[in-house]
Parts: C-alpha cells; sequence; structure tokens
C-alpha cells in the first residue's frame, strides 16, 4: 500500500545554530512537498535541536572531527535514510568535493545541495556576513540562495531578493530585517529547485 509520504520529496537540513530557517521549511513541509527526514547538525548545544524535537524530525549530531570522518558519517545517514537534497540553514562548515559528488545531479549540472547566505552575493561571501554589510554603511543589503560548489558561497544563484537599510537601525533590527526574508525565500527559492525551473542568470556565477 503507498503511503502518504511516498511521494514527498526526502530531504536532510544541516544546521549548526539557532535554527530559524530549519523551522520554517519545517513548518512548510506540506505546500513544499517534501519530508524532512533528519537534521543534522554539529553543535551538541544547537537551537535547531529543540526545533527538530517540535516537529518530530530526528536529529543527528555529527560533531566536528576530520573532514573525512565527519563527512563519511554524514553521507551515511543520508545514504540510509534516502534523502534525494540536503539544505544548509546556518551549517557553519564549508563542504567537500567528496560529499558534492554524491549528490550530484549530471541533468540539473550542479550537486543537489543548496545553501542560503545572509547578503547580495557574490558580495560578503563568508561568516559573519551581516556583521560584514552592516559595517560597510550599504543602504541596499538582501539574501540569497544558490547551489553549493566547492568555494565560500560560490555557486550559482537560485533566487536573490534585497531589503532597504534605514540609517539609524540598529544592527539587530537590521538582522532581523533580513532573517525575515530569509524565511520569505528558502522555501521560494526550495520550490524553485524542485518544480525543475531553476535558470542560470545571464553572466550569474
Ligand atoms: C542565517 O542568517 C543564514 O543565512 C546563515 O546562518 C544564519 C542561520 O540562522 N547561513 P538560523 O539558524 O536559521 O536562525
Amino acid at each position: 500500500m503507498q503511503s502518504l509520504t511516498d511521494n514527498l520529496t526526502r530531504v536532510a537540513i544541516l544546521a549548526s545554530g539557532n535554527g530559524s530557517n530549519a523551522e520554517n521549511i519545517m513548518a512548510l513541509q506540506t505546500e513544499l512537498g517534501i519530508k524532512v527526514c533528519c537534521i543534522i547538525t554539529d553543535k551538541k548545544n544547537a537551537g535547531v535541536i529543540e526545533k527538530a524535537k517540535k516537529y518530530r524530525v530526528k536529529t543527528y549530531l555529527v560533531e566536528r572531527s576530520k573532514k573525512e570522518i565527519q563527512e563519511a558519517k554524514i553521507v551515511e545517514i543520508l545514504k540510509e535514510l534516502e534523502v534525494e537534497w540536503i539544505f544548509l540553514a546556518g551549517y557553519m562548515k564549508i563542504l567537500s568535493k567528496f560529499i558534492l559528488d554524491k549528490f550530484y545531479d549530471s541533468k540539473l549540472g550542479a550537486s543537489k545541495i543548496i545553501n542560503i547566505h545572509p547578503s547580495l552575493l557574490p558580495l560578503f561571501p563568508g561568516a559573519n556576513a551581516y556583521e560584514q554589510t552592516y559595517r560597510s554603511e550599504a543602504e541596499v543589503s538582501g539574501v540569497t540562495v544558490h547551489f553549493v560548489d566547492e568555494g565560500m558561497d560560490t555557486g550559482p544563484i537560485i533566487l536573490q531578493e534585497s531589503f532597504k537599510r534605514n540609517s539609524d537601525d540598529s544592527f539587530d533590527e537590521f538582522c532581523k530585517k533580513g532573517l525575515e526574508l530569509e524565511w520569505k525565500i528558502y522555501p521560494k527559492a526550495i520550490q524553485i529547485v524542485l518544480n525543475g525551473s531553476f535558470k542560470k542568470m545571464e553572466g550569474c556565477i
């Protein structure tokens, strides 16, 4: 007999922090046609662990060790759970070719791994992007969802949206605006990749 979850795309979320994006995605599983099979975190006190419990999603703690060992453990879990896509949501580690190759899709021309980054890439890649952008005093900032490649936030951009920074915005107000936009665009980007409507932007990295 067919189960209700048989037609859902099986995904895993990798997160190291608070997990607000992960929570948002877990809350939207039905609308997005996905099943979040697991959360994988590298931090034993990550806020995402409590959020996963709320949605009855199993969490695996794969703490930092030698990259090859850590990634081999992750791949084992993903294989066991028959995961098709990986969504990174505040996962603070660059993935290596080993894991990228396992999820490479030749039709797509990319690995089925996407990430959200809090800046208008290619501006401000890497850690602390909100801090970097805020310090730059740019009037317009934004957030980006992109495919993951071996570089630091360099993969093809799926979706990018901007927000305005007012001159009197505190850093917290600035981050709040950004995060609220992240919660809006990550699900949209997921829909784009899952319904196959992703098109590489002309002249885009
Ligand atoms: C977000 O700002 C995301 O863009 C970045 O890490 C942060 C994670 O936030 N990659 P949360 O854990 O989803 O609340």
